[in-house]
């Protein structure tokens, strides 16, 4: 089993190339399920039920989101409603949304993903650990491969939680920061692991946005609105191979798809 897991989607310039990109990637490596974290996906901030529909179009089969989950609330009901999107698990039990989400995989299996925000330099959530242990009782019997979404700004709240989990979930994959990390393993019990996948949008930006409007914010501390930055679009993610027989990780490689790499691909 391949599961392709990508980081952050940010604005038009990260679903356009998702667009472009998913439908020559997912056959090249022989991809059976997709999970991507969308919680910029909507103008750089949130995910509108259109954009949802649309990255469900390119391919993707399981949504997780982050700490923008409800910028746009008109996402709401897609949440309560549909089992491929989910909100952060450790959110207090009012928050609407399923706190985890499930698909059959392009092989007929059962894949499931959550995701978990950090508790360091973010907004105060619930227990990570208490949310992930409730979440995988829910799906014990369901689902022997589960991905988990590790949302979070400090690596050490990612190495927690893998090895909180490791041995009990095929993965653990940082998001949030935006920007990759080079420390991809396998941790002991067969979890894959790496502190963040980047990010899928614009890298000729700060992290996503546009580098003169968030660089003069900074340096004279005039605000200026921070738009969704437009070049050089790539898919930040990672590739995870899982041994379908106990939900165990046996590989992990990091994927970094610049535009040239697709039109490679496309030969
Ligand atoms: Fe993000
Ligand atoms: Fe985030």
């Amino acid at each position: 089993m391949r599961i392709l897991f990508l980081g952050d989607i940010v604005g038009k310039p990260g679903v356009a190339f998702l667009k472009r990109a998913l439908p020559v990637l997912v056959p090249h490596e022989q991809i059976d399920v997709v999970i991507a974290n969308a919680e910029n996906a909507t103008d750089g901030s949130g995910l509108s039920p259109k954009d949802y529909r649309r990255i469900r179009e390119c391919g993707v089969d399981l949504v997780t989101l982050g700490d923008h989950v409800y910028k746009k609330k008109d996402i709401i009901p897609t949440l309560e409603q549909d089992e491929h999107i989910c909100r952060p698990a450790n959110f207090p039990p009012g928050a609407p949304g399923r706190d985890h989400a499930l698909c059959t995989a392009r092989n007929g299996e059962p894949v499931a993903a959550f995701s978990l925000l950090g508790r360091t330099y973010m907004r105060p959530a619930e227990c990570p650990y208490l949310a992930a242990d409730r979440v995988l009782q829910v799906l014990a019997g369901r689902a022997r491969c589960v991905v988990v979404d590790m949302h979070a700004e400090a690596t050490a709240d990612k190495y927690l939680m893998g090895h909180y989990l490791k041995g009990r979930v095929s993965a653990v994959l940082g998001t949030h920061t935006h920007v990759p990390t080079a420390d991809e393993q396998i941790l002991p019990g067969g979890t894959a692991f790496i502190s963040d996948v980047g990010m899928t949008g614009p890298y000729d930006s700060i992290l996503g946005r546009q580098v003169d409007r968030v660089l003069s914010t900074a340096v004279t501390f005039v605000p200026a609105a921070f738009d969704v930055a437009e070049n050089d679009p790539r898919l930040g993610g990672a590739i995870v191979d899982v041994d379908l027989a106990t939900g165990h990780a046996q590989a992990i490689r990091r994927l970094m798809l610049t535009e040239s790499a697709v039109s490679a691909m496309q030969g």
